[in-house]
């Protein structure tokens, strides 16, 4: 008979977050808010970032609501000094830092022939660039001091798969994210750190509450996003929290580098 080691007596344990430390970037957003709620109902302490205070104090009240603890900062990644001065609150205020969640993203859709630059880079900057500046803070301080950090980014189908949309910056840009994923793992995996992406189709969120409105595009691109979803519905925030605990806990510990499809199926058709 083989040993019964203490993690296969007690499987549940491998999800505990419980007083681990956290910093989630666009926690007012739909998928950081349901990390911020689903951590910190675990127990997990918060450092919810954001640009605005006002949904900031919204998702700290909720957090609250679940017995969770949390401080926020009104600040975005968008330069190394930014991340920084987050990564140093963390610190301040928890003393350490144990997983990095990267909730904040952005799009503009436009096809290529009436797009201006400007629009490309800027969602090039919200999905790729505040995640190397966060990368780069908080990773250089996890090396630092030998602590196998988790992070966390989001990814989505849109990383594999072109769309008809006017997607040549977000694809891209998350094609970009997937292999920032792989080559942060890589380089990280020496130092215990892990580094994987959550892949969703379409999940309920200001980015895409368009698709659930009147709105006849809306309607068209809800349509054809339901006609390539096997399991026949588009996707809640809640549906992608099973796979951020397992990604974020202890569970994880042997996967990194991975883009984690959470699709309803999407991508396997
Ligand atoms: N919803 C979907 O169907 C879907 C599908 C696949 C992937 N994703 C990805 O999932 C992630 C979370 O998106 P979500 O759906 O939860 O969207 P969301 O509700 O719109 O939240 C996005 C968050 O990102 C922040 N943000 C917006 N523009 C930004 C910018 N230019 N620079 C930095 N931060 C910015 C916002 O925070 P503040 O404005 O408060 O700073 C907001 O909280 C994104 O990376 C998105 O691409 C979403």
């Amino acid at each position: 008979m083989g040993n019964i080691t203490p993690t296969l007596r007690d499987p549940l344990s491998m999800f505990q977050v419980k007083d681990k430390v956290a910093i989630i970037t666009g926690a007012s957003g739909a998928f950081g808010r349901a990390c911020a709620l689903t951590l910190g109902a675990l127990g997990t302490k918060l450092v919810l970032v954001s640009g605005s205070e006002a949904e900031l104090a919204n998702v700290l009240a909720e957090v609250k609501e679940v017995g969770g603890d949390a401080v926020t900062i009104k600040r975005r990644p968008d330069s190394l000094e930014d991340a920084e001065a987050i990564r140093d609150f963390a610190l301040e205020t928890y003393g350490r830092i144990d997983q990095l969640v990267i909730a904040s993203g952005y799009n503009k859709a436009g096809f290529i022939q009436d797009m201006d630059y400007e629009d490309w880079q800027a969602v090039m900057d919200a999905n790729i660039r505040g995640a190397w500046f966060m990368a780069k803070a908080v990773g250089s301080y996890w090396i630092e001091n030998k602590i196998k950090g988790k992070m966390l980014l989001m990814s989505s189908v849109r990383g594999r798969h072109g769309n008809v949309s006017g997607y040549t910056a977000y694809c891209t840009s998350k094609g970009g994210s997937d292999a920032l994923t792989r080559v942060l793992a890589t380089e990280w995996g020496q130092y215990g750190i892990t580094v994987n992406s959550i892949a969703p189709t379409v999940f309920r969120s200001k980015l895409t509450e368009w698709m659930w409105s009147d709105d006849p595009v809306g309607q068209a691109t809800r349509k054809r996003s339901l006609s390539r979803i096997p399991l026949g519905r588009l996707g809640e925030a809640e549906d992608l929290m099973g796979m951020a605990l397992y990604l974020l806990s202890p569970a994880s510990d042997f996967c990194t580098g991975q883009i984690m499809y959470v699709d309803g199926g999407f991508t396997a058709g």
